[in-house]
């Protein structure tokens, strides 16, 4: 496991390689937490996360083909497009927001600060006129007849998208694991202790079975804890 010395981009790059040969999207869930367990300060991550979890943030990115994320933390966190390419490409990963309301806003930076399509999965019960004025502000909005984790993975290994990063919410992340969706954990650890009354970083259906998890990487600096696990099926 690398030490607190590794953290150079390609040693990132290689602690955070996705497997190779994916004909299935693989799910990778990238979540940044306190000490204590809390998912945000005032509402949102950005208090969170120090130097350390930037660099694995963005490194996670470049190695995603797409960045699959709720509607509520792309309303909380003001969600732009991704920068910078991924690996072996020319553009970035799109941005795949998972709405039941469409409700986005169109003037928003999803939207206008992005330098691909963002792709946005909804519902037909969702407001027609809302999917209209997504559309009109260049998202690639798709109609799904559900939002479930196998109906969302589907058209996403549809538009061969197999290396997926997940950025939450716990709403998101609650249903994934309920529906044994999740391939991968990366926990960023923050030396905080943020109390209050913050939720954690899943949230989902009362009776979600317990997962085990295999610990496969651990790395620190400045002492954040940077902590990588598989689920224990991609083990051996
Ligand atoms: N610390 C971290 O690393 C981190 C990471 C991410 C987020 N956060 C924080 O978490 C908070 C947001 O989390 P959240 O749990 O409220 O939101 P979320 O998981 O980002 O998004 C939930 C929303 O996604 C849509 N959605 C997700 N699954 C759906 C399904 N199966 N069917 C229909 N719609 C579905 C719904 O959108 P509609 O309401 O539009 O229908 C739902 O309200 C923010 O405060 C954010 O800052 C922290």
């Amino acid at each position: 496991m690398p030490g607190p010395t590794d953290l150079d981009e390609a040693a990132l790059a290689a602690h955070y390689a996705y497997p190779d040969g994916l004909a299935a999207p693989y799910v990778r869930v990238n979540f940044v937490a306190s000490a204590d367990g809390a998912v945000t300060v005032d509402g949102r991550s950005r208090g969170l996360g120090g130097p350390a979890d930037r660099r694995v943030f963005g490194r996670l990115r470049r190695l995603a083909e797409v960045v699959l994320v709720g509607a509520g933390t792309v309303r909380a966190e003001d969600y732009r497009g991704a920068r910078r390419p991924t690996v072996g490409r020319d553009l970035p990963p799109p941005i795949a927001v998972v709405t039941g309301s469409a409700d986005l806003d169109p003037g928003a930076r999803l939207f206008t600060d992005t330098a691909v399509p963002p792709i946005v999965l909804t519902l037909a019960s969702a407001p027609a006129e809302r999917r209209e004025r997504l559309a009109a502000a260049g998202a690639d909005v798709v109609v799904l007849d559900r939002l479930t984790p196998d109906a969302l993975l589907g058209e996403l290994g549809a538009r061969g998208l197999h290396r997926v990063l997940c950025e939450g919410g716990p709403g998101l992340f609650g249903e994934l694991l309920a529906a044994d969706a999740v391939d991968e954990l990366c926990l960023t650890v923050s030396p905080l202790l943020a109390g209050g009354d913050a939720g954690r970083i899943a949230r989902g259906p009362a009776g979600t079975p317990a997962r085990p998890l295999s610990l496969v990487g651990v790395a620190h600096e400045d002492g954040t804890l940077l902590l990588r696990y598989l689920r224990d099926a991609h083990i051996g």
